[in-house]
Parts: C-alpha cells; sequence; structure tokens
C-alpha cells in the first residue's frame, strides 16, 4: 500500500525512492527550484517536494496546474531536509496533478481565514489545518473512549435514537413524525397520533440514560456512546442541537465512586491526547490557546477539587457584583457562575455536588435533607460543565413519589420502574458531552468548531 506522509516521516532520510499523493498546501518557485508542500491529512505537517531545474523542466505543465488545493501525485527520492524544523524532504523527478483547484474560486488560500467564514464552508474546512487538527484528536479521543471502557470491564450498549420517553423530563425533544403536518393544518382535523409512523408521539433522544440503566442492572458496568439531540433554543458556543454523548452507568457504584470513575475517565482521555496527538495539541497550543498543553499537564497532576452546591452558591453570593445573574440558593447556575468557581477558586476542574431537587431530573437520588439529591457536575476552566450525573434513585416509592410531583406520566416509565421493583441495587452514572471534551482538549472556542457539521437553532447546512 502507498505510504502516508506519517508513515513517511517514520522512514530514513536514504535516499529510497517514493511516491505521495495529497493536496498542494503551498507552492513557491524561485528560479533554481520550486516548493510544494503537499498534505494528506495523516499528520499536521506537510512533506516539502523540492524541484530543481531538471525536475522542473520535466514538470513544467504540471508545476504550473499545482496550485494551492490541487490533488497530486509526485514522485522522487527521500533525502534528509536542509530546511529547519523538518527531518526530510522529497527530491522530486515526477509530477502529475490529479484533480485541480483553480486559484479564482478556491476558497482557501494560503491566508487566514475566521472561524466564522470556515463554518460556511464546512465541506472544505477539513482540509485546513486546525479543523485537520480536530479532526484527528477526536478520533483519537474516540477509540480512546472504548479503550478505557473496554479495559475497566465495561460492556458497550446501543441504545435507541427514536424513543417515547423523556430522559431528562426537560421537554426540549425533536419530535419524530410521519404524519402530513401541510394536510392536517389544512383540514383543520385534530392530530391524531394513532395514525403516526409508531402509534404515539415519538421524539429523538436527549440521552441514553434511561436505557443504559436497563443493562446496568444486568450487566452491571456499562456504557453508551451515541449521538443525542436538545431542541433547546441555547445559540451559544457550548451548545448543540445534535452532539454526541458518552454515558456510563455502573450497578452498585455510590455518587463518591461515580465520582472516583469520571476523574479516571477524564484524566486518561486528557493523557491520550497529550502523548498521542501531541503534533496537533503544539498546533493548538500556539495558535488557539496559549499555555493550553501546560494547563492539561497541571490537570494530571493533582486530584479535582469538590464542593456542595449549597457551599459554592456561598461563595457565588459573597463575590455577587462579578455576576450578570446575581447568584442565590436555588439557582440553576449559569456558565458565568461555573467559570468563576473553577477559574478563581477551585483552579482547575471542580466536582459540584448535591444540587437542589428542583433544577436537576426525576431519576437522581434525594438526599435525606428533602431538599437535595445526590448530583454531580463535573466543571472546568473556561466554559463549565463537561460532565453531568448522579446516583440514581433506587427505591420504587421515592421514584415514583417525583414522577409524580413534577406532573410526568407515569404510565410511560413503567418499564423503568420495574427496575425498582424487581432486584433493584444502588447505582450511578453520568454523562460526558463529546464536543465539550474537544473543546477541552484542543483549546478550540466555539462548539460549532469541534463537529464535522454543527447543527443547532436555524443552521442545519450540509
Ligand atoms: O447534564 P446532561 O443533560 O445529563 C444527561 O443527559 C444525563 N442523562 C447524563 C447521565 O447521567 N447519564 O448532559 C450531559 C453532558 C453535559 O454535561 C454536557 O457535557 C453535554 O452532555 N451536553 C451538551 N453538549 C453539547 N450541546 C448541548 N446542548 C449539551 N447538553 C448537554
Ligand atoms: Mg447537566
Amino acid at each position: 500500500m502507498r505510504l502516508t506522509i506519517k508513515e513517511i516521516f517514520e522512514l530514513p532520510a536514504d535516499g529510497r525512492s517514493i511516491a505521495v499523493k495529497g493536496w498542494v498546501r503551498t507552492k513557491r518557485e524561485t528560479k533554481a527550484a520550486a516548493f510544494l508542500e503537499v498534505n494528506d491529512g495523516s499528520r499536521m505537517g506537510n512533506i516539502q517536494c523540492v524541484f530543481d531545474e531538471a525536475a522542473i523542466a520535466a514538470c513544467l505543465p504540471e508545476l504550473a496546474r499545482a496550485s494551492t488545493g490541487a490533488s497530486v501525485s509526485v514522485e522522487g527520492s527521500l533525502v534528509p531536509s536542509p530546511a529547519s524544523g523538518q527531518k526530510l524532504e522529497i527530491k522530486a523527478t515526477a509530477l502529475s496533478v490529479i484533480g485541480e483547484a483553480p486559484s479564482e474560486s478556491y476558497p482557501l488560500q494560503k491566508k487566514a481565514h475566521s472561524m466564522e467564514f470556515l463554518r460556511e464552508i464546512a465541506h472544505l474546512r477539513p482540509r485546513t489545518n486546525t479543523f485537520g487538527a480536530v479532526a484527528r484528536v477526536r478520533n483519537r479521543m474516540a477509540f480512546a473512549i472504548h479503550e478505557f471502557f473496554q479495559e475497566r470491564g465495561f460492556q458497550y450498549v446501543h441504545t435507541p435514537l427514536i424513543t417515547a420517553s423523556d430522559c431528562e423530563g426537560a421537554g426540549a425533544m425533536f419530535q419524530v413524525t410521519t404524519l402530513d403536518l401541510d394536510r392536517i393544518a389544512k383540514s383543520g382535523e385534530a392530530v391524531d397520533y394513532a395514525k403516526d409512523f409508531f402509534g404515539k408521539p415519538a421524539y429523538l433522544t436527549v440521552s441514553g440514560q434511561l436505557n443504559v440503566e436497563t443493562y446496568c442492572e444486568a450487566l452491571g458496568r456499562v456504557y453508551t456512546f451515541g449521538p443525542t439531540f436538545r431542541a433547546e433554543n441555547s445559540n451559544t458556543t457550548r451548545h448543540l442541537s445534535e452532539f454526541w454523548m458518552i454515558e456510563p452507568e455502573v450497578a452498585f457504584n455510590d455518587l463518591g465512586d461515580n465520582m472516583e470513575l469520571a476523574e479516571s475517565f477524564l484524566k486518561r482521555l486528557v493523557k491520550t491526547a497529550i502523548e498521542d496527538c501531541a503534533e496537533d495539541l503544539a498546533f493548538f497550543d500556539q495558535r488557539i490557546e496559549k499555555g493550553l498543553v501546560a494547563s492539561l499537564q497541571g490537570v494530571l497532576e493533582r486530584p479535582f477539587s469538590h464542593m456542595t452546591y449549597t457551599e459554592a452558591v456561598a461563595v457565588l453570593e459573597k463575590n455577587a457584583d462579578q455576576f450578570e445573574l446575581k447568584p442565590y440558593w436555588g439557582l440553576d447556575l449559569q456558565s458565568e457562575h461555573e467559570k468563576f468557581l473553577c477559574e478563581k477558586i477551585a483552579g482547575g476542574p471542580l466536582f459540584l455536588t448535591d444540587y437542589p431537587k428542583e433544577i436537576k431530573s426525576f431519576y437522581m437520588k434525594q438526599n435525606s435533607d428533602g431538599k437535595t439529591v445526590r448530583a454531580m457536575d463535573l466543571l472546568v476552566p473556561r466554559f463549565g460543565e463537561i460532565i453531568g450525573g448522579s446516583e440514581r434513585e433506587e427505591n420504587l416509592g421515592l421514584l415514583q413519589d417525583r414522577i409524580r410531583e413534577l406532573g410526568l406520566k407515569e404510565e410511560a416509565y413503567s418499564w423503568y420502574l420495574d427496575l425498582r421493583r424487581f432486584g433493584t441495587t444502588p447505582h450511578s452514572g453520568f454523562g460526558l458531552g463529546f464536543e465539550r471534551l474537544l473543546l477541552y482538549v484542543t483549546g478550540m472556542a466555539n462548539i460549532r468548531d469541534v463537529i464535522p457539521f454543527p447543527r443547532a437553532p436555524k443552521l442545519a447546512d450540509f
């Protein structure tokens, strides 16, 4: 098989003949030589292909066509590079342009483009250094997630994307229907869901948790990793309408065990990023977020901080003048509060626990104070919440009471309640937003730039 540029850089510069295929990043021509920087996506760095006078003469018509963005095939020999910062280059003897990229119309010329502009050409942005790096880190992190859980005996469970239950009880769900909405609207008839595809209202899932809990209460240690959907009208740099979530769930784990799992999980992912994505992280450190690598390294070196919600609110109240939204006990903390707590108080990742039950989901285990639940959010500098989870209410009566109190339909959760009717156990789990993880390890500022094709309110292009 043809070697990738990444593989070529592991070879000795011994003059062997070599062929490379990829896309031209830049072309530079002097009287005596021409230089093509070629990239094939296998790594951040390009390979420099140098054409001496004889090679220029041999490749002339093709060299003229090999502009930025063109796909090319280059043959030559692998030699040491005199240029600083690269150990090898190709002394080219042959060039063929596979597909041109006319410079008048190719949008990605050799200059800095804004993230906003690149979002408009999301089909071409993977050809930039930044988005190539994001894609490689995303790939490595997805694999590391499976490695982490598989090494610990977790079973990967596939939960449904179409569901009739609202896991978070927040109601921000996309409806799935095959009803002819235009016709119904014109006819003035009431909607009859018995005639809909599933015979009842159905939605895209906001979380695989309720389903994965069923397998947890049989297989012990399980996790999901899949797409989830939220129809909240949140136009922020931290929210997507379609995002990927990792949700482990462990039988017999309490909240303390849950936090230990979350901490070792996040640390392992950070460590893998530092070790296996060094070239890409060095780029992010230099161009996107100064000090990124040192701060990630710091994360590995000390235990995460812990605070209860009640303690956190007391701290926030003392600093009330710093916030747009004044903190008080019962407030669903905003990212300004979360950032303050981990940046100014904890100086790193911070677990907040024991939130008021009113601002958390129905399934969380109730504390004996009658006011708070065994919830945990992991907050990190720069954007706040990265993980949300809890110990689950394993007591049938208490869970039923909570479902009724919140006005949820008990029938819809009868299968979920069966887990408490038959062989109930304490159990705990959490959800890590995959794109929030990527913001964390890459230093990228906007969540729309760490997923290939972002979906957000009024945004479903490509
Ligand atoms: O805190 P959330 O809503 O928790 C759950 O869905 C639970 N069922 C998880 C569980 O216990 N199994 O979401 C979990 C995480 C958040 O901490 C955040 O990282 C991410 O998912 N997240 C989002 N990421 C991008 N866009 C959004 N709109 C997100 N909403 C949540
Ligand atoms: Mg949450």
